[in-house]
């Protein structure tokens, strides 16, 4: 008789080949941002990392879904422009004088993140087990290397795949193909990871298999199928290929 598999402890994905990851919040650790936004405005860092976060999503959506006039021009803008321009929007949200000095050091944090605790340990074991890896963000690609020197998983990282290329954000659909044309595997084959639920769900809606790092204890989203794994952080990337 076949046991049957522990909820809490699921068989382990079969045909893996490659793992991508989100690059903010989930290979890179954007609590830095947090605490100097914090010591420059004391009282009201969560607040303004919050709604710098939120906006700089929103940018994302809206300059991937619109176009401008009659020829219908694209309004994409790199994530580097759309990140400032969040940060200029949550400031005057949050009645915060962001001087250019403060904008500069606040922009400057998103070069110079460091990698989560496990981050260099998941990766290394997952080279280990000759996969592929990667990071799939819509960060632009000048962000991204600064990001991925400054952590310093180069060395662990097959892949560094922006949006940039297709001048539009995940969640469009070409912004995942991007990591099957990159590796040259069938979504079933890639196992996609992130802290964010809406890049999970999207994710697994495209057909990857999807791990959802939800470090922060967030409730999963109301719609759409549930992400193919959950864990509080990237050891859960080793668990569920074991
Ligand atoms: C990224 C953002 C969404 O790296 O975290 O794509």
């Amino acid at each position: 008789m076949t046991a049957l598999a522990h909820p809490s402890n699921p068989a382990p994905l079969q045909g893996v080949q490659a793992v991508l990851f989100d690059a903010y919040g989930t290979l890179f650790d954007v609590y830095s941002v947090a605490q100097l936004a914090e010591q420059l405005f004391p009282g009201q860092g969560q607040a303004l990392a919050v709604l710098w976060r939120d906006k700089q999503i929103d940018y994302t959506r809206l300059v991937s879904t619109s176009k401008q006039g009659p020829q219908r021009a694209s309004v994409y803008q790199p994530f580097w422009e759309l990140t400032r321009a969040g940060l200029r929007y949550a400031c005057k949200r949050l009645g915060l004088n962001l001087s250019p000095e403060r904008e500069a050091q606040l922009m400057n944090q998103y070069r110079q993140l460091s990698a989560f605790a496990e981050s260099r340990e998941v990766l290394h074991a997952l080279k280990a087990q000759g996969l592929v890896t990667g990071v799939l963000s819509n960060g632009d690609p000048a962000m991204l290397q600064a990001a991925v020197q400054s952590a310093g998983l180069a060395g662990l990282l097959d892949h560094v795949i922006s949006v940039d290329a297709i001048r539009a954000y995940k969640t469009d659909p070409l912004a995942y193909a991007l990591g099957e044309q990159a590796t040259g595997l069938r979504p079933p084959q890639i196992a996609f990871v992130s802290s964010n639920g809406w890049d999970a769900l999207a994710a697994t809606w495209y057909g990857f298999q999807t791990l959802w790092v939800n470090r922060q204890g967030l409730p999963q989203e109301e719609i759409g199928p549930a992400p193919t794994r959950v864990a509080t952080n990237l050891h859960g990337v080793l668990d569920m290929l074991a």
